[in-house]
């Protein structure tokens, strides 16, 4: 039995996750679930999967269901320790981790030390620490599998070898392939300074949170996406190429010394990635539907347009400088994109406000970052973001 603790539950990759593990039944049991502000999902899940814990978060929504708990599930504190509990459970024998953004950095690094399997879709706190967190799972022993569908591709064309334990890509792999779709912006001719956030919400292929569905707008995420793929597999940024592919069916590729690639394609559903997190090493049975090649027709690649998308070029700018600008990167890119759903600033200041950020970065020089500064970076950027601009 396979005993699973499901971080975010009610989210898109929650959800999804509880789907999965519903469609294989025997051999998998949720233990543990948590939620934001869902009350009513919440409570559904709670009566389908009976787990022993639950966490939520805030102390307002606490309150509201705390009477409403079924028998057999013990409601946790709402605070991030009852979040960090859940995230560290002794029988879990599985973690997915599919909380949104820096929340997920401290449950994380419990899940760590406590030395767990981690399916983690939650890559934000791999921009603000990879090379931190990817010592710390080596010291505790604790594996880290993606659930990103494209490191997730990545993964599963290095034949499933895990991610933590895996340090020898550079000597049989050339390049490695990074796909986006491109976004709802892609093939966009009109003033993106006048796009509001629904037509930014509105992804052409994935169906996903309201952050990373953002962040995709922007290519940020494809930015992020390189950061986590440079820390899960230790590989030197100038061995990722981005490609832009607009039918969203070659999810990552690697090519090996001799010149030949395996990719990896399937129909854009975050399932398939979540179900190989759950199964793995085997790969079962989905209900998720089969790609039709004759169907397909074309696969097109582009390469990314920096300028039209200055998020990307930030992201890769502190990718390779390191150190406190992925903290900072993350953190203003957390705050712009609350601002720009809030229709606080226009989408094209989501750009300028993390520019502006990461040129009054005070913490240029440090290096080796530990806990306490990451968390350091992290409010300080997150403050300056939110009051500054
Ligand atoms: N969605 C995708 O297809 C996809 C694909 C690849 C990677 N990812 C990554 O996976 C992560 C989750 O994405 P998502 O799209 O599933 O996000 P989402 O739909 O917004 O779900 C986030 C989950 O975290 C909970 N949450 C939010 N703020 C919280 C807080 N302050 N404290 C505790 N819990 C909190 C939410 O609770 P409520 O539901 O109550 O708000 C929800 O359960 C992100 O890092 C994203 O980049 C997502």
């Amino acid at each position: 039995m396979k005993n699973i603790v499901v971080l975010g539950s009610t989210g898109s990759i929650g959800t999804s996750s509880l789907e999965v593990i519903s469609k294989l039944g025997k051999g998998y049991k949720v233990l543990g679930l948590s939620t934001y502000g869902k009350e009513a999902l919440i409570l559904q899940q709670l009566k389908k999967f009976k787990p022993k814990y639950v966490s939520v978060l805030p102390k307002a929504t606490h309150d509201k269901i705390k009477n409403k708990i079924p028998a057999g599930t013990k409601l946790l504190s709402p605070t991030l320790k009852g979040l960090n509990f859940l995230s560290s459970l002794k029988p879990a024998d599985l973690i997915i981790n599919g909380l949104v953004g820096s929340v997920g950095f401290e449950p994380l690094i419990s899940s760590i030390k406590a030395g767990k399997t981690i399916a983690l879709a939650n890559k934000e706190p791999i921009v603000m620490a990879g090379e931190l967190i990817m010592k710390l799972a080596k010291k505790y022993n604790a594996k880290i599998l993606p659930v990103d569908s494209e490191p997730s591709a990545v993964f599963q064309c290095l034949d499933g070898i895990c991610p933590s334990t895996y340090h020898n890509t550079s000597k049989l792999v050339e390049k490695f392939f990074l796909t986006a779709s491109g976004g709802p912006f892609f093939n966009y001719k009109g003033n993106l300074s006048k796009v509001s956030p629904a037509q930014a919400l509105k992804h052409p292929r994935w169906k996903m949170g309201p952050k990373i569905t953002i962040d995709s707008s922007t290519l940020m995420n494809k930015g992020f996406e390189l950061i986590e793929l440079m820390h899960l597999f230790s590989i030197p940024m100038d061995k990722i190429q981005i490609v832009i592919h607009p039918q969203s069916v070659v999810h990552g590729a690697v090519e090996y010394k001799d010149g030949s690639i395996l990719a990896k394609m399937s129909l854009p559903d975050m399932k398939l990635p979540i179900q190989y997190a759950i199964t793995y090493p085997e790969k079962c049975k989905s209900p998720v539907k089969k790609l039709d090649l004759f169907e397909l027709g074309k696969l097109e690649f582009y390469r990314p347009n920096l300028n039209k998308f200055p998020c990307l070029n930030l992201a890769l700018q502190c990718a390779k400088k390191g150190g406190s600008y992925p903290v900072v990167l993350n953190a203003s890119n957390e705050v712009a994109v609350q601002k720009f759903l809030a229709g606080e600033i226009k989408f094209t200041d989501i750009s300028k406000l993390i520019e502006k950020v990461l040129n009054k970065n005070p913490y240029k020089s440090a290096r080796n970052l530990n806990l306490k500064k990451v968390q350091e970076i992290h409010n300080w950027a997150t403050k300056h973001s939110r009051e500054k601009i």
